[in-house]
């Protein structure tokens, strides 16, 4: 499914998914442990940021200043009410460049809605974004070859698809980054996977 038609799909729950996950705690201790790896906390990215503002909450306390971006122009329109402060763009993460550089640089279950040949392309964006010595945090599924699903959720149909974690180890090795941290954060049966890499260049 192409970026644009999933963005349209989170267009009509933008409003649902704001009301539900505004005090949600989902992925938040992964996103602290992501933090603990990063030194100069000065300016963060949430990637496929949508519509609770929740993250910006939590990497604003910890002193960032923080920037998201969505696929979704309805998710950015409630992000941006909720965080004035914040910097946002409508933008699908695999075409989107910045001259900006990043600290942090979290993707939390939205990169996975990528169809396989953009994964490559959405990865090395987020890692070229980052500071020397800046973290990147993003889910996957966690097969050990490429795979493709697709799933209901609140009455649209959806896509996720996978690299599987051996590729992402070579592609983040590739783009100047080494993994710190890897896990099977949802227990054996369910393949939900967050990783934490570090750019070392
Ligand atoms: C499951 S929601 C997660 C939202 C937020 N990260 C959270 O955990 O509350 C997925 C989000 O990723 C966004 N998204 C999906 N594909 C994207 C892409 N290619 N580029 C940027 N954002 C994308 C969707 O529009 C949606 O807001």
């Amino acid at each position: 499914m192409k970026p644009e038609v999933t963005g349209e799909k989170y267009n009509r729950i933008a409003e649902w998914w704001r009301q539900q996950h505004e005090a949600s705690g989902y992925g938040v201790e992964q996103l602290r442990r992501a933090v603990t790896w990063v030194t100069n906390r000065k300016r963060a990215l949430d990637v496929g940021c949508g519509s609770s503002g929740r993250f910006i909450n939590e990497l604003q306390e910890h002193g960032f200043q923080v920037d998201g971006i969505d696929i979704s122009e309805e998710m950015i329109r409630h992000a941006r009410e909720l965080h004035p402060e914040s910097e946002f763009a409508v933008a699908d993460i695999s075409q989107w460049k910045t001259e900006t550089e990043y600290d942090l640089v979290c993707a939390w279950d939205s990169t996975f809605h990528l169809p396989l040949d953009l994964h490559e392309a959405a990865l090395k964006n987020m890692c070229n974004a980052l500071a020397p010595g800046g973290v990147v945090m993003f889910t996957c599924g966690g097969s050990h070859e490429p795979s493709k699903i697709s799933g209901t959720f609140q009455g649209e149909d959806f896509e996720y698809s996978t690299l599987g974690i051996p590729e992402y180890f070579r592609l983040l090795h590739q783009f100047g980054c080494v993994v710190r941290h890897v896990e099977f954060d949802q227990g054996p049966t369910e393949p939900h996977v967050y990783m934490i890499a570090q750019r070392t260049e």
